[in-house]
């Protein structure tokens, strides 16, 4: 731990911005009381930038994060600010942060987040710290971010269940998750559901293909069979690919569309303990001097990277795990 400037932060303040996602809890808790473990105080801004603009705040104390760990969304509320990408709407940002003395702000939350954080630093010099907060895990710099593996837990009992009642009436379904931009949810629930394909905007969908691929299928003797859909996917959402798939194979199919539980439901394991990492690495990140960056783990350590690498540079898919889906369907 660097407490090089340790003496002169004497307050802090955090937000949660954009979509929601299960972790935000902890790293918020993580956040309040790594601060106050050195004698930081911690300023809660509610309804993310809105709140700063407005003045919608709220002092945390270690026992106002107490009982939080557990619970899915954010204490602070989200919201996704367009006045805050205004530069009069920053000003007024800079105007609270001013009035309350607040020497850093963290922000959890995804790229836009990240984008309003960066914008307010170069503007006002003001210091800021960003926690990767997605389902999506579409940023880059960071192997997860925090919420994904909930939604992907989430996404896969889903998937299990759709699959006792593709059984019993041997159906084709389609099941789309969230994933605007992006496929991580549909690529890991796909597999960790044992999933015949996952249809995600990073590669190309071929329906003609995958008509053919499951008719093999059946003819190597399966009796039914889960697409997952990513709901970003470049052929459409899962009732237009269903309906393709019905044109063009001939099958009967039926869609489930998972939706917003994704976003919902009490943080794994695995994020309560990034979003404890991340947080408590926030704080430290402040404390060091650093006045403009990004947190994020990657094979296991906590990194730091600037905050621009979350819209400059795209995320890359794992191939490996695109061609396990494919040898795992045989
Ligand atoms: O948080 C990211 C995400 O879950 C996307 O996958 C989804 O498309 C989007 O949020 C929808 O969020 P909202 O309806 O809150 O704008």
């Amino acid at each position: 731990m660097c407490l090089k400037n340790k003496e002169k932060i004497k307050k802090i303040a955090v937000l949660t911005s954009g979509g929601d996602s299960p972790g935000m809890n902890p790293a918020i808790r993580a956040i309040v009381r790594t601060a106050i473990y050195n004698k930081i105080e911690v300023l809660g801004i509610k309804n993310g930038y809105d709140g700063l603009i407005n003045d919608w705040t709220i002092p945390l104390t270690s026992r106002s994060v107490g009982g939080i760990i557990n619970k899915g969304g954010t204490m602070l509320f989200s919201a996704r600010s367009e006045d805050f990408q205004k530069p009069a709407g920053r000003q007024a940002a800079l105007k609270t942060l001013k009035k309350y003395n607040v020497s850093g702000l963290i922000v959890i939350g995804g790229d836009g987040t990240y984008r309003g954080a960066h914008a307010l630093h170069n503007e006002t010099g003001f210091s800021v710290i960003g926690v990767p907060g997605t389902i999506d895990n579409d940023i880059a710099g960071t192997d997860y971010t925090i919420g994904f593996y909930t939604a992907v837990d989430t996404a896969m009992q889903a998937i299990d269940k759709i699959r006792d009642t593709a059984v019993s009436h041997n159906r084709l379904f389609l099941v789309e998750v969230m994933g605007r931009h992006a496929g991580f949810i549909a690529l890991a629930s796909a597999i960790a559901g044992g999933a015949e394909d996952a249809l995600i905007p990073e590669t190309k969908t071929d329906i003609k293909e995958l008509c053919k691929r499951l008719h093999e299928g059946k003819k190597r003797g399966k009796i039914s069979s889960i697409i997952v859909v990513a709901e970003g996917d470049e052929e459409g959402n899962a009732i237009e690919i269903a309906k393709k798939i019905e044109k063009k194979g001939g099958y009967e199919t039926r869609v489930s569309v998972i939706g917003y539980q994704q976003r919902g439901g009490s943080p794994s394991a695995l994020d309560r303990i990034l979003g404890t990492r991340l947080g408590n690495a926030a704080v430290e990140e402040l404390l060091k001097g650093t006045q403009s960056a990004m947190v994020g783990i990657q094979q296991n350590k906590v990194v730091t990277h600037p905050l621009e690498m979350a819209w400059k540079e795209k995320k890359s898919i794992n191939k490996t795990l695109v061609s396990l889906i494919g040898i795992m369907s045989v």
